[in-house]
């Protein structure tokens, strides 16, 4: 059979990785709640958005992995032994640093592969790390963690690396795929290296997600500003309201834009009338925090064990290291 799009169905509407990124848009707009898939986030300015919120004071995250990876790479290079070490939506960051500084010190690596969706970010990267590790081999593949997994490099030991708590932002069904789907692509031996964020006292989550600065809510708006600009739309920015809140029962961090006067918009390229009652919302982002045990047990499940958690001093962000069974 011939199914032009990879990995999973989805049901709830807000993200289905068969369908282009417009009919995928288009079908989580009119879902309930409406949703905007994360990638919408993500354009020049999103990134830089983004990257001011990893220096914000209210968010732990990104300097709680780096210490975390900064005190066990020589472990993780240790226990896997890996000969290549992939890196999923990999970027140009300097945790991709810390972790290739260890393997090479441990010396079993030969190939490094980082995976993003951007060709620019590759060819950066692929640069700085050619003259980091002149022994190295870096092999960029351009794709999409959620459509591309087939892409990855075989061979060897490999050691997939998912980090800065992406995976927190798919939803319980989507998370499910994504592992079921890595973990066909993996071979017995093969290992998944995951940050999490972990469940903490909620006025810390929430502060992380609604930052005094309004960086945060300018981050989550910059969605409406791309699909505006990107699928010629015309929704008016300016007429929601960033509303952030922990769901409990999700034990997730649900962040919504609320229209405050009636929203009578029209997405060109999708073909759609969007049209809002005072109130309504749309869900732009979730963002998932996780138990060391549900975690462990979700991936057994899954067919990948022997594992290993690692956390930071104050216990806010977690690394599993576990390995795919046979
Ligand atoms: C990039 C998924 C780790 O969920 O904390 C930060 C994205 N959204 N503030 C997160 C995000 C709002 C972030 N991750």
């Amino acid at each position: 059979m011939n199914q032009p799009f990879e990995t999973a169905i989805f049901d709830n509407g807000s993200i289905d990785s068969r369908v282009d990124p417009q009919t995928e848009l288009f079908r989580a707009l009119r879902s309930h709640p409406r949703t905007v898939p994360p990638r919408w986030l993500y354009d020049d300015r999103g990134s830089e958005l983004y990257s001011q919120i990893t220096r914000l004071p209210e968010y732990y995250q990104t300097e709680a992995e780096r210490s975390i990876l900064e005190a066990n790479a020589a472990t993780i290079a240790e226990i896997t032994g890996a000969t290549t070490v992939i890196e999923l939506g990999s970027g140009t960051s300097d945790k991709t640093r810390t972790l290739l500084d260890a393997f090479v010190a441990h010396g079993s690596i030969n190939r490094f592969a980082p995976l993003d969706v951007s060709e620019a970010t590759l060819i950066e990267a692929a640069a700085m790390l050619g003259r980091r590790y002149p022994d190295l081999e870096v092999a960029p593949v351009v794709g999409d963690f959620n459509r591309h997994l087939h892409r990855l490099p075989s061979g060897g030991t490999r050691l997939v690396a998912f980090l800065g708590g992406t995976i927190g932002n798919f939803y319980q069904e989507e998370r499910r795929a994504f592992l079921g789907v890595l973990s066909d692509v993996l071979e017995p031996g093969d290992w998944l290296l995951l940050g999490v964020d972990l469940v903490k006292p909620i006025d810390r989550l929430v502060a992380a997600y609604n930052d005094s600065q309004g960086v945060t809510d300018a981050f989550i708006r910059n969605a409406l500003t791309v699909i505006n600009r990107e699928l010629d739309g015309n929704i008016d920015v300016g007429n929601f309201e960033y509303v952030p809140f922990w769901d409990g029962r999700e034990e997730r961090i649900d962040m919504r834009l609320r229209a405050c006067e009636p929203e009578h918009a029209r997405i060109e390229a999708l073909d759609l009338d969007l049209d809002l009652e005072a109130g309504e919302e749309l869900r732009i982002e979730v963002s998932t925090k996780f138990r060391q045990d549900k975690l462990l047990t979700e991936l057994t499940e899954i067919g990948f064990a022997d594992g290993e958690f690692f956390t930071d001093a104050a216990g806010d962000f977690g690394l599993a290291l576990v390995c795919r069974q046979a």
